[in-house]
This record gives structure tokens, C-alpha cells and sequence, in this order.
């Protein structure tokens, strides 16, 4: 991760941050108790297990266990990074991001204005060049889808972007670093000439690439921006940020193949759709998409290209399908693209195809079953060696439980193995209920300081806890260090706290303690978390009670040695 904002920042942007304020815009909360209660936003259910805490800043899922701070919360609703996550609640609160060490955080914030600018530049240029608009129009795109995704247009000469915005030194390494220059032997030239431009927004909205169409039938048909510090094609979208700006978590979206159809689709009102930059899905951009929506529609072309396209799909979403999610499979006649489809067919016809898209397991098991005799033996073990191996990777649950039922009855014989491996999923519906953690002092010292670390207060002499047994009493050290740290931020809440210590090697531990239920009023707590505290204090007294007594056994044995010296020294020198 590049940039390291400063612990002080991450705790004033969590001070002037209301988690609830945070999350209700995207999740109505209904009040319970001293929290607030929804169904969970990242899983499907019918019964509100997802509950956020004004005290702690912080929200948990009983139902599949997700958890974290309102910079978490943005990360796993939103998809953002963790530096992206601070920015984006340092806006909303109006905070200044600053930067460290004279350096700043994030190196690259003069590329985002300048692809920006580039993206201004090619819209502008659209607008004088009839040819590129006649383009345009031949496609069918309307004026207002092209200005919705900022489509513009590359002049044809070498050198107009860079002579528009490369003037100084500076500004043209960025441009090169940003992959707008191309290197040839007499210098850097526009990469993009002459060619349509789509830009590449990230899940903030900001520019951080192009794609650009030819509109001829010279050259390559589209050419991409290259890999660059901002953009990495495995882990964006296209259409992705426009999408969840007009559809709502509980649509589908849809996945197809080129930039053409993701615009002509918006154009026709599929609000939900996006598009890899010609390359596989990965299992980054299946994560993303199932934070926008539960049923992920991909849609390729029905040829042998697009069946290969959509397998990769399909073994990158497998070992995502928790309970509630899934992925359909819609295969477009030979020779048309959604973009064709939906201008040839209109907007009902297309939605009648979406509806009709086929489950993943019967795209999967056509698959293996397409080319060979269910008839013979032989093939029948070839299908279950084919096909046990990809189920495997699936989360545990009903859904893998029936795809091992259907490849047993295809089959014809019973499966033992596969649904007694275990595969566990983190942040799966596996984790479901009360957590398992056995309850030991040290555990529940830890949970109650980092629930209210106002409770540090009360623990008395610290010091104590120093001396030859850390290695022995697990904890003891994050104990004290907690201990110590709380009591300097007696105010701080359990968001801030765990964010502050996002990189301390103890940190998932503290997540899982954070969400620990607690019960009982406050002076209860009080009492119960003393007495944790005075557990641990025994513990560790007889651990070093237990050194002392060694201690003084080794001297007995000492003692007894050098007699026993002296002994056989007497005996010698008396020969
Ligand atoms: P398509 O060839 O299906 O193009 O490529 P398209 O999106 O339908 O565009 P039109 O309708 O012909 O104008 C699908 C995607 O594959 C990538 C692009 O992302 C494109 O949108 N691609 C295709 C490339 O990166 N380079 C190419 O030369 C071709
Ligand atoms: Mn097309």
C-alpha cells in the first residue's frame, strides 16, 4: 500500500465520522435498544442480524459475521482500499488529507487531475470533430448516454494531447507515467490518435484510464491503457461506478464483454452493467461484483470465444457463491453482441433473454457432460474426476451440497468424499452464530478494553506484568499494551481504536474480541472485566512463582553438586 497516513489522522476522521449516519444512507436502520438493526447488506436474509453501535462506531453481522469501522464498512460496501476508504470519510467531513514526511500520501493524487484533464480534453475535441460524432450516431448512441461516460474523441494527430497538456516537464512525465505517451526513437507521441474514448473510471468516479475504439478498420480495434499506478485492469470494471450510482444493491448486474455494450445497454435502461477490459474475470472483479449485487448475470457471446470466457467466469465465481449469491450464464446467438441485441431486438426482448439466463450448474455440468456417453462407465469416472475437483472449491452449504447431489445422480454413484472436506470461507456464512472462542481472562480483559477502553482507567500498575514470563502468558504483551494505550485515549471508541492498530500483527485478534457479545449493565461490566484483570494478574504471579521456585530447586541441586566436587577433589588429592 503506498502513503502511511498518520495514527492522529485515522482517529480524527473517525471522531467527525457517525457510522450510523454513514451506513444509513445506503442501509435504512430501524433503532433496537442502544443500536441499530437491518438485514445485512452483505448477505441475503430475512431476519435483521446486522447490527451497528453508536458507542463502538462499529457493525457486525451475526448472520455471516462481517465487521469493522465506517472506513471497514466503506471498504466492503463500496470496494474501496483502505487509503481510499480514510479519503473518501476525510472528504465528507472536510478534513484536509496530509501528507507525510514530506512526502505525499498518496504520490499519485496529480495523476487523477490529469487523466481528468485528458478525459475534459477528448470530450472537447469530440465536439469540433464531425467525423467521430457521425461515428457516434451511426452506432446509435444517443448525446446524452455519450456525455453520461464522458465519451470523447482522440484527435488524429502525434502529438495534440501532449502538446495540450504536456507543456512542462513535470506534467509530461505524468502523462507518460499515466500511459497517455507512447515511446518512439525521436521521443513520446499520444497513444491515442484518432480513436474514440471511453474513459475508465474507479469505484470513486475518477478517471484512471482509456479505452479507445479505432473507427476505421486500420489497426487494432480498441487499444487500453496500460498497467499504471493508478490502474490495474484485473481489479476494475468498466461501467462500474456509473452502475452504482443508478441501480441499487438488490438488482442484478450484468457482465459483458465490451465497452460498446455496457453504453448501448445504459442507453436502452439496463442501469447494472459492466465490463472487463477484454480480459478473464478474475476473482477480485467477482468480489466486486457481488458487493453490488447478489445474482450475477454474465453475458457472452455464444461462440467458442465467448464460452471460454464465460468457463474463466465461472471458475472465478465458484469459490465465491456463498449462501444467497449466484451467477447466470446468458449465451447471445452467433454473430450479435448485447450492443446488437438490444438495437436490433429492443429493450423487452433483451430483458426476456436476461430473464432467461441459465443457472451456473447447468452451464457447468453441460460442460462436462456436452461431449461424452453418460451411457458408459468409463466416461461416467472421467466426469466425476472432471468435476468433484471444481465443486470442492465452492463454499460449503446447500449450494455445493446439491451440485454434488446432481454430479452423483449424473454419475450414478454415490460421492463420500466430497462433502466431507471442509473448506472454510472467511466472512462466510460458515461463521455463522455465537463465536466459538473459548472464553479465558485474557481473552475477555481484551474483548471488554477494546468494547470500552474507558475501562484501562482501572487497571492499576502495569509494570508488574514485566519480567521472563511474557513468552509464556498468550497475550499478556498485547495486554499491556492496550492497557497503556487506552489509558492515554480514555475517550477514544473501538473503531478508532482498531483502526489505529490496522497494522499491529494483533489486529484480526482484537476485530473478533470487538464483536464479542458482553452482557449486562455497565457496572456489571466493570466488575467482570476486574475480575478478568486480577485472573490474569494470578496467572502471571504463579507463572513467575513457578520460575522462582525452579529458581531455588536449581540452588539445592547447586549445593549438592559442589559437595559432591569438593568430595571427589578430597578423594583425589588424598591418593
Ligand atoms: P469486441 O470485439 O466484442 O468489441 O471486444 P465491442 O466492445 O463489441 O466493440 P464494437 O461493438 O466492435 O465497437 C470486446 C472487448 O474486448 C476488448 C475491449 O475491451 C472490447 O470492448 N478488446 C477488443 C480489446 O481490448 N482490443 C481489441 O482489439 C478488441
Ligand atoms: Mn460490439
Amino acid at each position: 500500500m503506498s502513503g502511511r497516513l498518520p495514527d492522529s489522522f485515522i482517529e480524527e476522521v473517525l471522531a467527525r465520522t457517525d457510522i450510523v449516519e454513514l451506513i444509513e444512507r445506503r442501509v435504512p436502520l430501524k433503532r433496537a435498544g442502544s443500536e441499530f438493526q437491518s438485514r445485512c447488506p452483505f448477505h441475503e436474509e430475512n431476519t435483521p442480524s446486522f447490527t451497528v453501535s453508536p458507542k463502538k462506531q462499529f457493525y457486525h453481522c451475526f448472520g455471516c459475521g462481517a465487521h469493522g469501522s465506517a472506513i471497514g464498512f466503506l471498504m466492503q460496501y463500496e470496494g474501496l482500499e483502505f487509503l481510499d476508504a480514510v479519503e473518501e470519510l476525510a472528504r465528507m467531513a472536510g478534513l484536509e488529507v496530509p501528507s507525510s514526511g514530506g512526502q505525499a500520501a498518496r504520490p499519485d493524487t496529480g495523476l487523477y487531475d490529469l487523466l481528468a484533464a485528458c478525459a475534459k480534453f477528448y470530450q472537447a475535441q469530440l465536439k469540433t470533430h464531425t467525423g467521430a460524432v457521425e461515428y457516434l450516431k451511426g452506432r446509435g448512441l444517443s448525446a446524452e448516454i455519450s456525455h453520461d461516460f464522458e465519451i470523447g474523441y482522440a484527435p488524429a494527430g502525434w502529438e495534440t494531447l501532449k502538446n495540450h497538456l504536456g507543456k512542462d516537464g513535470q506534467k509530461l512525465a505524468q502523462l507518460k507515467q499515466a500511459g497517455m505517451l507512447s515511446e518512439g526513437k525521436n521521443g513520446t507521441y499520444d497513444k491515442f490518435r484518432d480513436r474514440i474514448m471511453f474513459p475508465i473510471h474507479d469505484r470513486r468516479g475518477r478517471v484512471i484510464a482509456f479505452g479507445g475504439r479505432a473507427m476505421s478498420d486500420d489497426g487494432p480495434k480498441y487499444l487500453n491503457s496500460p498497467e499504471t499506478s493508478l490502474y490495474h485492469k484485473s481489479r476494475e470494471l468498466y461501467g462500474l461506478y456509473l452502475a452504482r450510482q443508478r441501480a441499487g444493491r438488490r438488482d442484478d448486474i450484468i457482465v459483458v464483454e465490451g465497452y460498446m455494450d455496457v453504453v448501448a445497454l445504459a442507453q436502452f435502461g439496463f442501469k447494472n452493467v459492466v465490463a472487463t477490459s477484454g480480459t478473464a474475470v478474475t476473482p477480485i472483479q467477482v468480489e466486486m461484483l457481488f458487493r453490488a449485487a447478489d445474482t450475477v448475470v454474465f453475458c457472452f457471446d455464444g461462440d467458442q470465444a465467448g464460452r471460454k470466457a464465460a468457463w474463466r467466469a465461472l471458475e472465478a465465481a465458484l469459490p465465491k457463491l456463498r449462501e444467497g449469491l449466484q451467477a447466470k450464464f446468458l449465451f447471445l446467438p452467433e454473430d450479435e453482441d448485447p450492443d446488437s441485441m438490444v438495437r436490433k431486438h429492443g429493450q423487452e426482448v433483451f430483458s426476456q433473454h436476461l430473464q432467461n439466463a441459465g443457472p451456473l450448474s447447468t452451464f457447468f455440468f453441460d460442460h462436462f457432460t456436452a461431449d461424452i456417453d453418460l451411457g458408459n462407465l468409463d466416461s461416467r469416472a472421467r466426469l466425476v474426476q472432471q468435476a468433484q475437483p471444481y465443486i470442492q472449491t465452492m463454499p460449503e452449504g446447500v449450494y455445493r451440497d446439491m451440485m454434488t447431489a446432481r454430479l452423483e445422480s449424473l454419475a450414478q454413484h454415490k460421492l463420500l468424499i466430497a462433502s466431507q472436506t471442509t473448506t472454510t470461507q472467511s466472512g462466510g456464512v460458515v461463521e455463522r452464530g455465537r463465536p466459538t472462542q473459548k472464553r479465558t481472562p485474557m481473552r475477555t480483559a481484551i474483548a471488554y478494553l477494546v468494547q470500552s477502553p474507558s475501562l484501562a482507567a482501572g487497571v492499576e500498575n502495569t509494570d508488574e506484568f514485566t519480567g521472563s514470563g511474557e513468552n509464556d502468558l498468550q497475550g499478556v504483551e498485547i495486554f499491556k499494551e492496550l492497557v497503556d494505550f487506552c489509558t492515554q485515549r480514555p475517550n477514544i471508541t473501538t473503531a478508532q481504536l482498531i483502526e489505529i492498530w490496522h497494522e499491529h500483527p494483533a489486529v484480526s485478534y482484537l476485530q473478533k474480541l470487538a464483536v464479542w457479545h458482553l452482557p449486562g449493565e455497565e457496572e456489571q461490566q466493570t466488575q467482570e472485566f476486574l475480575d478478568a484483570v486480577n485472573r490474569i494478574r494470578l496467572n502471571w504471579v504463579e507463572l513467575l512463582l513457578s520460575r522462582v521456585t525452579n529458581v531455588i530447586e536449581q540452588q539445592d541441586e547447586y549445593r549438592a553438586l559442589q559437595q559432591r566436587q569438593q568430595q571427589l577433589k578430597k578423594w583425589l588429592e588424598g591418593q
